[in-house]
């Protein structure tokens, strides 16, 4: 059994909508493995489906080597999953939520006693047994969904946004959870929007309208990505974007803040400055710039609409 998780043409729709278009995705065992994509892409859509609860539209998938369709009992004792918006009750106590998870899963006993204290301990929350869930702060919220996500010690975790809102020494404790999980064999797959996270992914998959666009590993993709963008931070981002849509025919331009970034082929440091020079456009700075997952985006997303 090769893959932990492994689509054919995997295919959401809900009316008109294609949430998820065609999808051939492949994660191996004990790999970590980013997720990524604007709002809207699919992402949720195809993790409720590799978690056995929304059923395909069309398509094939199996996790842990059972079908996602005629097997999904299977795979809901063998994975653990931290849901977006969804996964701690905010009005039971500690102590309460991993109670409900640990019954979840049939854990009793001493067995379930263990767990609990271990994941009091891992996240920080011992001598918090007794507060309401919904009265944590947002990183012991994150610490807490996760130990209750992993309670039956999972093979392979979905985590959807586990980060999301959480500050910058809380995300990095997180992480270093996961990689103390994905060294101990677990799977990890998971959606961010940070790039910092995502570079800590051994491998990233970019899906856009429900297809998967690009797929490598991060530093070979930022590499590829840093060949091509530069930032330019413009006294008119407006005049800027214009101009350079208009001089720069075939590149990606897109607005991020008060800069521009430019991407894509015939575009260097000289022909940038030509363009704006030739349309009387001031700016402070022009340079190459590190990319980040917007420009990632963009520059995929402009390789998708070309091709
Ligand atoms: N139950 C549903 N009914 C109708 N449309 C849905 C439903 N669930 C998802 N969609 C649509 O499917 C598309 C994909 O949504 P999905 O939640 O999978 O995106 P996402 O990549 O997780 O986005 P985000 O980054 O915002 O979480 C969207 O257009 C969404 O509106
Ligand atoms: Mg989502």
């Amino acid at each position: 059994m090769a893959y932990a998780v492994q689509t054919e043409k995997l295919t959401k729709t809900f009316g008109d909508i294609v949430a998820v278009d065609g999808l051939d995705l492949r994660v191996d065992r004990g790999e970590i493995y980013g997720f990524l994509g604007p709002n809207g892409a699919g992402k949720t859509t195809t993790i409720r489906m590799l978690c056995g609860i929304l059923e395909p539209t069309a398509g094939r998938g199996r996790v842990l080597g059972y079908d996602v369709v005629g097997q999904a009992e299977e795979i809901k004792k063998r994975i653990g999953y931290m849901s977006q918006k969804f996964s701690l009750y905010e009005d039971l106590t500690v102590a309460e939520n991993v109670d409900f998870y640990a019954s979840i899963y049939g854990l009793t006993g001493s067995l379930k006693d263990e767990r609990a204290e271990e994941i009091y301990r891992t996240a920080g929350l011992a001598g918090r047994t007794g507060q309401l869930a919904g009265t944590l702060s947002g990183g012991q919220k994150q610490r807490l969904a996760l130990g209750c996500a992993l309670v039956h010690r999972p093979e392979l975790l979905f985590l959807d946004e586990p980060t999301a809102g959480v500050d910058p020494a809380s995300r990095r404790d997180f992480w270093g959870l996961l990689y103390e999980l994905a060294a101990a064999g677990t799977t990890i797959l998971v959606t961010t929007h940070y790039m910092d996270e995502a570079e800590h992914c051994n491998r990233l998959g970019f899906i856009y309208g429900g297809k998967l666009i690009a797929e490598g590993r991060p530093d070979a993709l930022k590499a590829a990505a840093a060949a091509e963008v530069y930032k330019i931070t413009p006294a008119s981002v407006g005049d800027a974007y214009a101009a350079l849509l208009r001089g720069l025919p075939g590149a990606t331009v897109s607005i991020l803040g008060n800069n521009v970034h430019v991407s894509g082929p015939g575009v260097d440091e000289a022909a940038l400055a030509r363009v704006l020079a030739d349309a009387g456009v001031a700016y402070a700075v022009l340079e190459r710039a590190a990319p980040n997952l917007e420009d990632l985006f963009v520059m995929f997303i402009g390789k998708e609409g070309r091709s």
